[in-house]
């Protein structure tokens, strides 16, 4: 037997027992008449002492020849310990070793694996196995369990049944590209893996399932940031014979009882919020509600007067920062520096101090006097002591950078508390979305998406004004999932792709099988998707998915670890039919 304990679990009651434990060795202090190793598993760190007038020599030799994250196996007595570690379940206590064994060596680990770190992101990432022996991962990991397991238990108890798809698969447009996989036993043709099981489970509610779900890996390839990875893992859910209103219900309960039994934090109703409303108010679909400075239109009030820059703009909006007023003049100028970042893009930023007197000076006080900043001051909420940032320009670029400011001094002034927690659902999405690149309209969820009732005459009149029965769960500022009701007729689903550019062929070279299926009687359903990397990064109070996944890739979509992509050798192209480009080659 390995052992009789874990390294989390003796206490002062254990005292005067033997017992056997197994680990690695975290730490060393070696004072030559005496010896204390830090004994460390997933459940915690025991403290182990050879003592020269306790342990015999050649074990007092053996122990001074432990190195860090040395694999040992010790039998010993529990004894009281002198100086307590109040820090440590196991602190009242220290094993005194009689037997010692030791079941694997170690190279030196590059970097210490202790709560704080000295190991930089690279290199962590590249020993990621030692750094899942640290406890703030390891934590993590196990964090995530939790929520995956609350999950399929809500779930499961409400009738969902959790089916699995396939990864090899044809184009799923969910809006990024696909990865895809060349088949050797059909050559030149290739599968793509999954950006969602969206038609599938689409014909899982043909196939009579009526409520499924699956935690399920997707693959996108598209640009990267900290809360996306190439692969990530979904709460893919579906529901036949629904309406909207009932996902709403079904999945803010699914939310609920998650913030309750992982975070014992109690919430009422979700809030709702139409698209338009969030673009108005914060210039963002996925708005952070856990704090103020909602935006205040100023066009009524800010132009027509001599200053140019306003007047030949679509949008001016601003948004007061509490307590702002206490800024430098330098302060001020670092801001205006912030937001004209290419990042950002502003190419200017007005500001209004609100002075403790009621009084106001702004940047632009040759164009705007008193009167006028009270008007800015009382559509942008603004208090004595606050200062109001002013952005102008095309009216959605304006509402981006305005919202990009936002959260910054959100940030900023600490306004965004990893322990509250906002939900709010955005409802009423647009259907299609304008994409300057192709020059036409692409569908703004994915083409199976609904349009509202009665919207579809719209289409062809006013396209961009279309509203679909589509709708996002938003967390504290993120989009942790979302969801549609879908089109469960071919003539629509036909309608919708000519709409969306797809000659017949081609709509029926893709997605034949779906709208063939659509003809055997289709239920009505709907459905959702939670993106649970990011659930459960914010339930754990952080943003950075990668903190929340055992073995993710960087930036570079890159695994540094296995390094992975890499080049396969030509004996495997071959097989496969494929060649590379000569300057790949060489
Ligand atoms: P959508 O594309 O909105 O919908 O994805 C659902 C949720 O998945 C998460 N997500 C990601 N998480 C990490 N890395 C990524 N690259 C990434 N991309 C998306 C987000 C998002 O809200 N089939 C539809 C769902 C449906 O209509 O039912 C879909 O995939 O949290």
């Amino acid at each position: 037997m390995y052992k009789t304990h874990n390294n989390g679990e003796l206490r002062a009651q254990n005292i005067n027992t033997e017992v056997t434990l197994s680990g690695w060795v975290q730490k060393i202090r070696d004072k030559g008449f005496m010896i204390w190793v830090d004994l460390r598993d997933r459940y915690g760190i025991t403290q182990l002492i050879f003592d020269e007038e306790r342990t015999p020599k050649e074990m007092m030799d053996k122990a001074s020849t432990l190195g860090r994250e040395f694999v040992i196996q010790v039998t010993g007595n529990v004894i009281e310990r002198e100086s307590k570690n109040p820090n440590i379940p196991t602190g009242d206590v220290e094993i005194l070793v009689s037997k010692l064994t030791v079941l694997n060596s170690s190279l030196t680990p590059p970097f210490t694996i202790e709560d704080k770190t000295d190991g930089g992101d690279d290199l962590r990432m590249k020993y990621r196995y030692l750094d899942i022996r640290r406890k703030p991962v390891r934590n993590n990991l196990v964090f995530r369990h939790k929520v995956t397991m609350a999950v399929r238990n809500f779930l499961s108890e409400k009738d969902f049944i959790e089916v699995e798809t396939p990864y090899l698969i044809k184009s799923t447009p969910e809006g990024a590209r696909d990865f895809v996989v060349p088949s050797r036993m059909n050559e030149g043709q290739f599968y793509a893996l999954p950006q969602s099981p969206q038609t599938f489970k689409q014909l899982l509610m043909i196939g009579g399932m009526d409520k499924y779900f699956q935690i399920v890996k997707c693959f996108r390839d598209e640009d990267l940031r900290a809360d996306r990875q190439p692969e990530f893992t979904q709460i893919d859910c579906e529901m036949a014979f629904v309406e909207q209103e009932d996902i709403l219900n079904t999945f803010e309960g699914l939310t609920r009882h998650l913030l309750k039994k992982i975070n014992n934090v109690e919430i009422g109703d979700f809030p709702r919020m139409t698209y338009d409303e969030a673009m108005r108010r914060y210039g963002n679909d996925k708005p952070d509600i856990r704090f103020g400075m909602e935006f205040g239109e100023l066009n009524a009030v800010a132009q027509h007067k001599d200053f140019n820059v306003f007047n030949s703009a679509e949008l001016v909006a601003g948004i007061a920062v509490p307590g702002g007023n206490s800024y430098s003049r330098k302060e001020i100028d670092k801001l205006i520096d912030w937001v004209k970042r290419p990042q950002v893009g502003a190419l200017g930023m007005v500001y209004v101090r609100c002075n403790e007197d009621g009084s106001y000076k702004s940047s632009v006080d040759k164009f705007y006097d008193q009167d006028d900043l009270a008007k800015w001051a009382e559509a942008t909420g603004a208090k004595a002591g606050d200062l109001i940032c002013v952005l102008s320009g095309e009216i959605h670029k304006t509402r981006t950078q305005l919202s990009a400011l936002r959260m910054e001094m959100a940030e900023r002034l600490e306004l965004r508390k990893a322990d509250e927690f906002a939900p709010l659902w955005v409802i009423d999405f647009p259907l299609l979305e304008w994409d300057e690149e192709t020059n036409r309209y692409h569908a703004m969820h994915h083409p199976f998406t609904s349009p509202k009732p009665g919207q579809m005459e719209l289409l062809k009149t006013n396209p961009g004004a279309v509203k679909a029965n589509a709708y996002d769960l938003v967390l504290n500022g993120n989009e942790i999932g979302g969801g549609s009701i879908r089109i469960h007729d071919k003539e629509t689903q036909s309608k919708m792709f000519d709409y969306l550019g797809f000659t017949p062929e081609e709509a029926k070279a893709q997605f034949g099988f779906l709208m063939d299926a659509f003809q055997y009687g289709a239920p009505p359903h709907g459905g959702i998707a939670f993106g649970l990397d990011r659930l459960v990064a914010i339930l754990g109070g952080q943003e950075t998915i990668r903190d929340f996944i055992a073995f993710p890739k960087n930036n570079a979509g890159r695994d540094v670890m296995i390094d992975a992509p890499a080049a396969i050798d030509k004996e495997q192209l071959k097989e496969l039919n494929l060649q590379l480009t000569t300057k790949l080659q060489q």
